[in-house]
Order: structure tokens, then sequence, then C-alpha cells
């Protein structure tokens, strides 16, 4: 009777934990891990916009339009549940000479989009992660006009951002996969959305952020018109997935990526230096600064497009007896909040174990300069 959805989860996750634990305390004793990355996206949201002819118009979404929904703080905590466990081993405990212990929390790095539900987001995994007080100026929060890999806009850039906005034409041969904009049907297709949400629909921006509406107030119980049957899993998701292949692929999102990149491998490398000691990096962003990496790092074919809500791509490094003076990199994709079996990449070019150096060499070539002389050339 007193159990809502939340708290039943939440046994179920703590139950999964149990039971996981088990295993995890025989093989302690073994665990090889130095350090772990994790770029991840918010949780469930309200939908960025509505539509003029939007049957659900008012609808009275918790925070607002954009706002991490009660679900996605779930989520979040959910995530960090389970990261908890397969990282406990990095999770220090500090002892004083009294006997009181606690988390030492300076080797916990965290990063977040300025975006308010990335930062929700965050709060709520490091909430599921170390379940304790954790020190509130433990987030670090990148301002947007500054913001030089989470957010997307971010600091300006000016010869390349235009992608994110206007910068696709519906003429891309890309979509043709799914509908051709220059041929009769295409028209009828564009005339047919503009009739029935009362938006002009004149580029690719607005096809997706017509699929996002719909996709979450789906995602929300709510009954989608019927005028949608037609067109949204047939055109609309496709076209949307497009859409983030091809903001994966641009040279904007690449200068982005090369520079989270360069972020994250920094300081690892200052770890296994010694002249710092974070060894849990965590970044909080979106669906287009995780799709990015993926493409970034030449494994996109092996996970997705648009990553779906508190998908976590991470890079962790192992002590490996193989590998002498240097760490293996695993790369692992968490297709899911609640993802306790992550994809583990092949790495291009690097045969497992891939040794940390060698994975730095064969991204190499692909890290553009600084970011403000990347955006001018
Ligand atoms: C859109 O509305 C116009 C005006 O009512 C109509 O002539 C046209 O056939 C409609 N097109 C589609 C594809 O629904």
């Amino acid at each position: 009777m007193g159990l809502n959805n939340f708290s039943t989860r939440n046994l179920i996750l703590l139950g999964i934990l149990i039971l996981n634990g088990v295993d995890n305390i025989s093989g302690t004793s073994e665990s090889t891990l130095k350090a772990v990355s994790m770029l991840f996206r918010h949780g469930d949201r309200s939908p960025g916009m509505s539509y003029p002819l939007d049957p659900y118009h008012d609808y009275p979404w918790p925070g607002g339009y954009g706002a991490l929904s009660p679900r996605g703080y779930r989520e979040l905590y959910g995530s960090g549940l389970i990261k908890s466990t397969r990282y406990s081993s990095l999770l220090s405990i500090h002892c004083d000479t009294d006997a009181t212990c606690n988390m030492d929390f300076n080797k916990i790095l965290v990063l977040s989009s300025a975006i308010q539900r990335c930062v929700d987001s965050a709060e709520s995994l490091l909430n599921g992660f170390v379940r304790a007080n954790w020190p509130s100026n433990l987030i670090n929060v990148i301002p947007q006009n500054q913001d030089e890999m989470l957010a997307a806009p971010g600091k300006p850039c000016p010869n390349y951002e235009d992608i994110m906005t206007t910068g696709i034409s519906l003429n891309d041969p890309e979509f043709k996969a799914v509908i051709d904009f220059e041929s009769t049907e295409g028209q009828e297709f564009l005339d047919y959305l503009q009739n029935n949400t009362g938006l002009v629909v004149n580029s690719p921006m607005v096809l997706l952020l017509l699929e996002d509406v719909l996709l979450v107030e789906k995602d929300n119980n709510l009954e989608l018109p019927a005028w949608t049957d037609s067109v949204f899993e047939q055109y609309l998701v496709p076209l949307t997935s497009i859409v983030f292949d091809i903001w994966g692929s641009s040279q904007y999102m690449k200068i982005r990526s090369s520079t989270l990149f360069k972020d994250m491998t920094n300081k690892l490398d200052n770890l296994i230096t010694g002249s710092d000691n974070q060894n849990i990096l965590l970044y909080s962003a979106h669906d287009a600064t995780v799709g990015s990496m993926l493409h970034f790092l030449g494994i996109r074919d092996q996970t997705v497009a648009r990553p779906t809500y508190a998908a976590s791509f991470n890079l962790e490094l192992h002590q490996n007896q193989e590998i002498e003076d240097d760490y293996e990199v695993k790369l692992l994709y968490f297709a899911s909040y609640d993802d306790q079996n992550p994809i583990e990449i092949n790495i291009p070019d690097c045969q497992a174990p891939c040794p940390y150096k060698q994975f730095k060499l064969t991204i190499q070539p692909r890290l553009t300069p600084d970011y403000e002389t990347a955006c001018s050339q």
C-alpha cells in the first residue's frame, strides 16, 4: 500500500546490489581498477517546447519545459547505485586517528553543463553513488558561455556552431534514406506536418524538436493525436536519428569532443604521474555530447546515434600484468540508467588488452587545436 513506484524500484535495485555485492566481495582482492571517467546524459525530462496545435499545450510539466522530471531524478539515482557497486574499489574511505571514517571526496571530480537538468542529474547521481552527504561545492558547473565541451551550443565557435541550429538542410543527402524532401512525397509530408502542428516546418531542426515533444508526451502516457500515427515511428524517429549522426560527425562537435577527450585524458595522466589524485571523473551532459564522443572515438557503429536518458560512456583504466609500465583501457557503454551489462567496446586499432598509451596515440591524429584556434580555422 505504501509502496509507490519509487520505493518499489529502489527496493529492487537494492536487492540487485546486495546480490551483486556477494559476487563482488570474492572478487574485490582482484580488482584491477585504477580510475574511471563517466560521461553521461541527464535523466528523463519534460519537453523542450510545445507546438501551436498541441493538445497538451497547457500540460503542467513539473519544473516547466526542459526540466529534469521526478522520473529523471530516480533514473540518475539508480544509475549512481549501480555505478557505486562497480566502482566501490575507487570510493576510498579515509579514516582519521580517532577512527572516524569519511569518504575522500577529493578523489571525485564532477563537471556539469550549466543547463539545470544536468546539474540536477549530477546531484542525483552523486546521491546514489556515495549515499552520504557530499560537499556542496563538489559539482563544478561550467558557465555556458565558457563551455568548450559539455553544453552545445556553449562558448561561441562562430565558424562551426550553426550546425546545432540552422546549419543542416532538408536537402542533405543523408535524409534521402528516409524521405526525399525534394520530391512530391517529401513536400506533402512537410505540408501534412505543417497543417497538423501549426509549425513552419522548414528545417530538420523543427522536425527534431517536434519528434522530441511527441516522444516525451508518449513516454508520459499522453495519447498522441491520430495524425501522428502515420509519421512518428516511420519518419520522425529515423529523421531525428540522422540529425544526431550529422551533429556527431560535424566539425563543431569534433572540436568539442576533442576538448573533452583532452580534459579526461589530461586528468588521468595527472593521476598516473601522481600530480593529482582524482580517480573518478564525472561529466554531466547531453545526448549530443555523449553521441558526439562516440563518433569522435569511431565507436558509433557499436552504439547508438542518440544516447537515451542517463546513458553513460565510461572510460576505465585497469592494471593488467600483460602491460608493463602502463594501464589497460576499457571503454564501456551503459545504454540506460539501469544497465548492468554495459557494452564492452572493441577499441578500433587497439586489440584487447588495449594499452592506454597506445589508445591515446590512435586518437592523437583526430585531436583538434585548442578551442579558440580550432573555431577560427
Ligand atoms: C494542408 O492544408 C491545405 C489547406 O487546408 C490543404 O489544401 C492540403 O491538402 C493539406 N495538405 C496535407 C498534406 O494535408
